[in-house]
This record gives structure tokens, C-alpha cells and sequence, in this order.
């Protein structure tokens, strides 16, 4: 059987490290990405960079013989921006969230679809978007809920258009999740306080979230494309 290819943004720590490591350990070639190549594996390219995505892609697909079958969009960023900053300060962070979070994501999946269209092969996309997407953020966060709702949408429309094609799409909405982006967050705000809103008492680890997002890419039925997953421990019941 030809040996899978998948393209993991943000690999280089937290979620995106952990999906890499339990997408090779069922026997994937993965290609990983973070700001910086940290090492032969991995593609480094800064999202706020507008040329990244194309460039990231072509890499890619070099790396992969010309072949990807999986993308999972996990590279994300989440900075405070407040909204006492000036007009072009609020904005300029406004923007570089958008991109990293919403805008390179789309990038790369419409280069995975029209790969998978040109081939006539079919694909997977796992997005790890966020409980933001559903339940809105804190007030510094405007943008953050607004682009993983922006990226819910998105795979819904992959995976309404697309599935007649052969080409599914799974997304997973993480709450708090046990890596630095949480670590930063948890103590900025009250970290107790906030534990004591999630019924199961602690935070995700990034394991438990790879293993979602490892189910999305290779075990999950077609059916379930256009799911979205939650793993918040019922601080948010949909
Ligand atoms: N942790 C949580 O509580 C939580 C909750 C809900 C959803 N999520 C989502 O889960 C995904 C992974 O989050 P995480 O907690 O694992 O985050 P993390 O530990 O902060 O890692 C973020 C990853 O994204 C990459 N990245 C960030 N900014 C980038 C940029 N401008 N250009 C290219 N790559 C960039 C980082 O690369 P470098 O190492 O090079 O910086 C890193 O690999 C994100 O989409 C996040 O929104 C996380």
C-alpha cells in the first residue's frame, strides 16, 4: 500500500507536535511546519508573510514527491489585543491574526482541494480551530473567535462541495489545552478560577487532541464529514 503523506502546520510544539508524532507513529510521512525549519523535517515559514502558504505547499509537495494526502491546519496564534491599543496598532494585530489563524489555513486547503481535484485522488483536512469559534473569547480576543469561527465555515463549505469528490473534512474544537498558548493565557487571567469552569477539572492535553485529530485523519467514516468535534471537558455543552 502507498505510504500516506500529511502536511502539519505548527508542528513544532504543543498540538501540532503531538499529531505529528501519532500521525508517524500509524505509519504517516509527515511534513511539519513552524516560523522556523528547526530541523530537516520541517518547513519554516512565518503566516503573517503573505507569500508563505503558496511557498509552504511547494515544498511540501516536493518533499512528498509530489504527493499530499492529508492536511491538518493546526498553526494558530493567540495575542492579546486590547481594545484601549491605538486604531493602527489594534488593527495590524487584527490582520496578522486573521492570516495566521483563518487566512493561511484557507490558502493551504484550497491548494490541498484543487491538488486532490487535479489528481482525481481523494484527501482529507483536519482544522484545529477552538471553542472560541462557538463560544466567543475574552475581550482581548475579538479577533482569535473570529477567525476560527471564520474557519468552521470554511470547512463546512470543504465539506459540503467537495465530499462527491472524495474529499473530506473533519474540524476539532479544543478547549483549554495543556501547551505554552494556555500556559500564557491561564496565568494572565486567574488560572483556578478558570479551571473551576470546566466540569471535568483540568485542561486538555495535546495528546488527547492528537489522538482526535489522528481519528479525523485516518479512522473517521466519510459520513462524518463536516464534523465538528469538541474536547473541553463540558465547559461548553453544544
Ligand atoms: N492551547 C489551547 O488552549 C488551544 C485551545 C483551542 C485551540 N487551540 C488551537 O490549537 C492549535 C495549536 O495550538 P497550541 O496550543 O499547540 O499552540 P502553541 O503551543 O503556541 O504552538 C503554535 C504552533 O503554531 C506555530 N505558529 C504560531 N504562529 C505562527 C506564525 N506566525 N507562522 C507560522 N507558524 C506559527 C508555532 O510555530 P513556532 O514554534 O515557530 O512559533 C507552533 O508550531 C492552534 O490553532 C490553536 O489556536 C489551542
Amino acid at each position: 500500500m502507498t505510504q500516506l503523506t500529511a502536511l502539519v502546520t505548527g508542528s513544532s510544539r504543543g498540538i501540532g507536535a503531538a499529531i505529528r508524532t501519532a500521525l508517524a507513529a500509524r505509519g504517516i510521512k509527515v511534513i511539519g511546519h513552524a516560523t522556523k525549519a528547526i530541523d530537516a523535517e520541517t518547513i519554516g515559514a512565518d503566516l503573517t508573510d503573505p507569500t508563505a502558504a503558496a511557498r509552504i505547499w511547494e515544498t511540501a509537495l516536493d518533499r512528498g514527491n509530489g504527493r499530499i494526502d492529508l492536511l491538518i491546519n493546526n498553526a494558530g496564534q493567540f495575542q492579546a489585543n486590547p481594545i484601549g491599543l491605538s486604531d493602527i496598532e489594534w488593527l495590524d494585530n487584527w490582520e496578522d491574526a486573521l492570516r495566521i489563524n483563518l487566512t493561511a489555513a484557507a490558502e493551504l486547503s484550497r491548494f490541498a482541494v484543487r491538488h486532490w481535484l487535479e489528481g482525481e485522488r481523494t484527501g482529507r483536512i483536519v482544522h484545529v480551530a477552538s471553542r472560541a469559534a462557538y463560544r466567543g473569547d475574552s475581550p482581548d480576543h475579538w479577533h482569535y473567535a473570529a477567525a476560527k469561527a471564520g474557519m468552521i465555515g470554511l470547512h463546512k463549505t470543504i465539506a459540503r462541495q467537495y465530499a462527491a469528490k472524495g474529499i473530506m473534512s473533519y474540524a476539532i474544537c479544543p478547549g483549554f489545552t495543556d501547551t505554552a498558548m494556555a500556559g500564557d493565557y491561564l496565568a494572565s487571567r486567574g488560572g483556578p478560577g478558570l479551571l473551576a469552569d470546566i466540569p471535568l477539572g483540568r485542561v486538555a492535553t495535546p495528546a488527547e487532541i492528537a489522538t482526535m485529530a489522528v481519528f479525523c485523519a485516518l479512522d473517521a467514516p466519510e459520513s462524518m464529514t463536516g464534523a465538528v468535534l469538541d474536547a473541553n471537558g463540558a465547559s461548553y455543552v453544544r
